[in-house]
């Protein structure tokens, strides 16, 4: 089997995996309940729930249960959470207060479909709703110290030190220039941060020491920092059909990139170093899993 397919399989057990944490469509809130689940069920690469899993696999792979090992379902409850919260930052950063864009995961963003007031509070109820989905992992493990530093990490991650703190630095800031060193902080924050938290929730939930979990937070700002460059660098070379979501979005908003500040060659050259220098700390763990470094090469260079 190649990597692609590899690839495409673990996106569709992700999927399943989701599908089971999706909430009812009905009662008098069933607007905002569609808007959710068809946010969620529009697809997208489900990088984060990958990430994480993978990362639970390094630290228990080759590992006795009798080395204390919870039970892999504990980790479900949390791949479900990151999407949820990945999700509802696409729908609020779609928002025409936003990146006023009306395409994502090949579908009419949520505001297009259910309207503006719908889509804020189906961005806002998933935020919530993934914290709601993580507490479940309580009851499926003994280790519930474990779970409730992932939700810590979870939302730490998610606030306004993380993903949301760096939207609110990318949006401030639309259309003037920023430096270098700010880019750099907006980019760990509103993309990094929720990669970071996929692999050290992965990592925490394995039981990985303290020394492991600093190491994968450093890696997955890497792969994070990566990601959002070859973002930028999609959001020009690609096509909306490719990418399901509109192209020429960051020019459009008079947006600084990576690639208007250091050109597309340069942002190309940097996300493959980027990518390296994970893999090269991810050499320095103790485990190994050749499907996660596959991953982040492929993300290094992926065209969607
Ligand atoms: C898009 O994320 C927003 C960024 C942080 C760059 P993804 O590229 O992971 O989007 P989906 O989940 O595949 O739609
Ligand atoms: C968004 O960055 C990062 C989020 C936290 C949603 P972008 O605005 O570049 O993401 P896309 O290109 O719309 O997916
Ligand atoms: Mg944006
Ligand atoms: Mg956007
Ligand atoms: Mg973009």
């Amino acid at each position: 089997m190649g990597a692609k397919d590899d690839r495409k399989r673990r996106t569709a057990e992700v999927n399943e995996v989701l599908e089971r944490f999706l909430p009812d469509e009905d009662g008098h809130q069933k607007t905002v309940l569609a808007a959710m689940n068809d946010s969620m069920r529009a697809g997208g690469k489900r990088v984060r729930p990958i990430l994480m899993q993978e990362t639970y696999r390094l630290f228990t792979m080759g590992k006795e249960q009798a080395d204390c090992l919870p039970d892999e379902s504990v980790i479900e409850p949390f791949m479900a959470a990151i999407e949820m919260i990945h999700t509802s930052s696409l729908i609020h950063d779609d928002l025409p207060c936003m990146d006023n864009d009306t395409l994502r995961r090949g579908r009419p963003t949520t505001w297009v479909k259910y309207g503006y007031d719908m889509a804020v509070l189906a961005g806002d109820a998933l935020l919530i709703y993934a914290v709601e989905t993580a507490a479940r992992a309580f009851e499926r493990t003994s280790y519930t110290d474990r779970v409730g530093r992932a939700i810590s990490i979870l939302a730490g991650k998610t606030g306004i030190f993380g993903m949301i703190g760096g939207q609110v630095v990318d949006v401030e800031l639309t259309g003037r220039p920023i430096p270098r060193e700010k880019l750099d902080f907006i980019y760990r924050l509103k993309t990094g941060a929720l990669l970071e938290a996929s692999m050290m929730i992965g990592a925490v939930l394995a039981g990985a020491t303290e020394e492991e979990i600093r190491a994968v937070e450093e890696i997955a700002s890497c792969v994070g920092l990566a990601f959002q460059i070859q973002d930028d660098i999609l959001d020009v070379t690609a096509t909306a059909q490719q990418l399901g979501k509109p192209v020429g979005s960051d020019e459009k908003n008079s947006k600084t990139t990576y690639v208007t500040l250091e050109g597309i060659e340069k942002a190309k050259a940097d996300v493959a170093a980027i990518s390296e220098r994970a893999i090269g700390l991810l050499h320095g763990l103790s485990g190994s899993n050749p499907f996660l470094e596959d991953l982040i090469r492929m993300l290094a260079t992926r065209e969607n």
